[in-house]
């Protein structure tokens, strides 16, 4: 009577074990695959296709990010320049919306021959 307890006490015990370290093979490979995932999806530089797609935020890659060269103002023109207080990436220039009388109050906002830009908008003076 007492070895069939201890039989069922080992047994008991094996089964949990095995069970805890079937959880952990699942975890483990539940990480690895969203590790790899997530690689995929950051690595424009490897892949850079990946900024084509419809909803990317550019087709450009800088620093593993999808960026618009034309429009982000961290990387107007180029990977890494980035406008100065007050001023916008128009074009991939970073221009001053106040002032200029191409990207007057936004980019392509041009002020007509007999108006300048006077703060952000095109004034006859
Ligand atoms: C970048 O921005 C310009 C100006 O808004 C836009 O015309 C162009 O389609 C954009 N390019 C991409 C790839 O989103
Ligand atoms: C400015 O406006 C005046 C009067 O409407 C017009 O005669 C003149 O040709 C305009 N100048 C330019 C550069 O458009």
């Amino acid at each position: 009577m007492k070895t069939l307890f201890f039989v069922a006490m080992v047994m008991v015990l094996a089964i949990s074990l095995s069970a805890e370290s079937g959880w952990e093979a699942i975890k483990g490979r539940n990480r690895f695959l969203s590790e790899k995932s997530e690689r995929v999806v950051l690595t424009c530089e490897k892949y850079p296709k990946i900024c084509h797609v419809e909803g990317s935020s550019g087709s450009d890659c800088c620093k593993n990010k999808c960026v618009n060269l034309s429009t982000d103002g961290s990387n107007c023109g180029k990977c890494g320049k980035q406008c100065s207080y007050g001023k916008i990436c128009c074009q991939g220039k970073c221009v001053n919306p106040r002032t200029n009388e191409k990207h007057c109050g936004k980019c392509g906002n041009k002020c007509n021959a007999n108006s300048s830009c006077i703060y952000g908008m095109c004034s006859y003076a």
